[in-house]
């Protein structure tokens, strides 16, 4: 099919009034993205805007109206709320729902009893429904799944040879699509944040609701309160992290990172391949922006991206929900970068919880590795190590570990003064790391102070015979040695009061105990 590129002139106005009318497709732009309209009581048409865009059609399409009294055709009734939403509102970047009537057919409401409907402000969309004479049905004009189009640009590369016309009216005013506010039920609820925001929905009709799936994952089996949240969205090829943290640290954590790009603020200091999407605490130009510099990551050929957190507040709110789910919920937390922080007396087993973990995806960080590489030569943390211990500590560049241990370990004040220096650069040198799920794995983690940085605490514990025989197998070491060593760490009691979960790695169920404990945490 021959995809038309018209203007906003009334010429191709009124052209893409009569290819609506008559059973076709047309992108047209509205204040939010750009809509692809059919002619709303014609099920064939309405059916044709599911196949172009890839639509599962159990996700119903809102009704575009260009007055207000084009609404009361729609809708069982009018009740008093949404009467006084219309007033204060329409028209606007907000959608309502109510009861159908009749006249709706199940096609545009995906077999809902209700209709969703809106009175767009962009006066292009309000001229091509007026020029089209008939309520359009429009979803976002992008393929299903990709980032709504907010530049004529995206539709005409989703839609090109799929739809009858596009009309070019510029980019989209505020780049994220409506609010869609539901009065069909007791209380309002809102199921999609937008520009509208609550509190102007609350200065207007009192106590307004914010489903559950605006902000979190739906869980399995859960019924969505609109068919949309159960799709993935809004989604690039690219996997997108958010990565929740100030400034500074979302800077220290992301220019760490290789083969991975950054989607940040304008102004944020970053020394990797990155895409900016608005100004730090302006939500307006932050929503303008997404969805353009999310198509545009795409075509950088970005395979991973690090993207910092927006502020929830007013359209923030919407920005955050559509960014969420471009990160299919994966959020890295710097405050509590490891999923998991795994612990545990020395020979218990938890190495082999740790292959365990490996094997069910998680990214395991080895903090004893960590520390061995955090003291290579040219290190800045030998120059300290030296003040405290010794110049001879460190000679030409490489670090004398015996003669390091031999200091640090002979006197308690000792120990503390070179866990002092280690220990918080090994931990930065860990949450550089951090992926998600992930684990720490640190022996020393409650020596370490770690506790906070970790989401949930597991330790691994085992009778007391079976660790020492453990030790003295794997270090080649006496029993006394091994005795040693087991009684320079905290006791069992400590562990299991400071963790949330216990593994008892005495041999038989381990895997089992894994499993429960993994189910929970995840
Ligand atoms: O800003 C917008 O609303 C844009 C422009 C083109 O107007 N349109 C738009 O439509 O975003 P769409 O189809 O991409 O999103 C409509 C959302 C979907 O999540 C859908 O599940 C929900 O509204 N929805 C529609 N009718 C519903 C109903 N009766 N009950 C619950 N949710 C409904
Ligand atoms: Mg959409």
């Amino acid at each position: 099919m021959e995809t038309k590129i018209l203007t906003a002139s009334k010429q191709d106005i009124a052209l893409a009034g009569k290819i609506l009318r008559e059973g076709g497709l047309v992108a047209f732009p509205t204040e939010t993205v750009y809509g692809l309209g059919a002619n709303a009581l014609d099920e064939n048409a309405v059916k044709s805007i599911y196949a172009a865009k890839g639509r599962p059609s159990d996700n119903p399409l809102i009704v575009h109206i260009a007055k207000k009294e084009d609404i009361s055709p729609l809708v069982k009734e009018i009740p008093p709320k949404a009467e006084k939403l219309i007033d204060a509102f329409f028209p606007a970047p907000l959608t309502i729902i109510l009861n159908k009537s009749e006249l709706v057919n199940d096609t545009v409401s995906g077999g809902l009893k209700t209709v969703a409907f809106r009175m767009p402000k962009n006066e292009i969309a309000r001229a091509v429904i007026e020029a089209a004479g008939v309520p359009i049905a429009a979803p976002s004009a992008n393929t299903s799944g990709l980032p709504s189009p907010t530049k004529a640009s995206h539709v005409i590369s989703d839609m090109t040879g799929k739809i009858d016309a596009i009309i070019d009216g510029g980019d989209c005013e505020f780049g994220v699509e409506s609010t869609v506010i539901t009065l069909a039920g007791e209380t309002p609820v809102i199921l999609r944040p937008g520009a509208v925001t609550k509190e102007m929905l609350e200065e207007v009709i009192g106590k307004v609701e914010l489903a559950g799936a605006v902000l979190s994952e739906m869980k399995e089996g859960e019924k969505a309160a609109s068919p949309g949240m159960k799709y993935k969205h809004y989604s690039p090829k690219a996997r997108i992290i958010l990565v929740d943290g100030d400034k500074k640290s979302f800077e220290k954590f992301v220019n760490s990172k290789k083969d991975a790009f950054a989607l940040c603020f304008e102004g944020d200091n970053i020394s990797i391949p990155k895409v900016t999407f608005g100004r730090e605490g302006d939500d307006l130009s932050q929503a303008k922006l997404l969805f353009d510099k999310l198509r545009e990551l795409d075509e950088l050929g970005a395979k991973k991206v690090y993207a910092r957190v927006p502020d929830k507040n007013g359209v923030g709110m919407a920005v955050y929900n559509r960014l969420i789910r471009a990160a299919a919920f994966n959020v890295i937390d710097l405050n509590k970068p490891f999923t998991i922080g795994l612990t545990g007396q020395t020979g218990a087993g938890k190495g082999w919880v740790c292959e365990s973990l490996i094997k069910r995806g998680f990214t395991v960080i080895d903090s004893d590795l960590v520390a061995r590489n955090v003291v290579k030569k040219g290190s800045p943390v030998l120059n300290r190590l030296q003040r405290a211990f010794g110049e001879d500590v460190v000679k030409d560049g490489e670090l004398n570990r015996p003669l390091l241990a031999d200091r640090a370990f002979s006197e308690k004040e000792e120990t503390e003064k070179l866990n002092a220096i280690m220990h918080p650069v090994i931990i930065e040198e860990c949450i550089k790391q951090s992926e998600i799920p992930c684990v720490l794995d640190a022996p020393q983690l409650f020596e370490a102070k770690a506790e906070k940085y970790c989401y949930k605490i597991i330790c691994v514990c085992a009778n007391e015979e079976k660790r020492i025989q453990r030790i003295m197998r794997r270090d080649g070491i006496s029993r006394e040695r091994a005795r040693v060593r087991i009684n320079a760490q905290f006791d069992e009691k400590y562990y299991i009061d400071h963790s949330d979960y216990v593994i008892y790695n005495n041999g038989e169920d381990t895997d089992e105990q894994l499993n429960t404990i993994l189910e929970e945490i995840l």
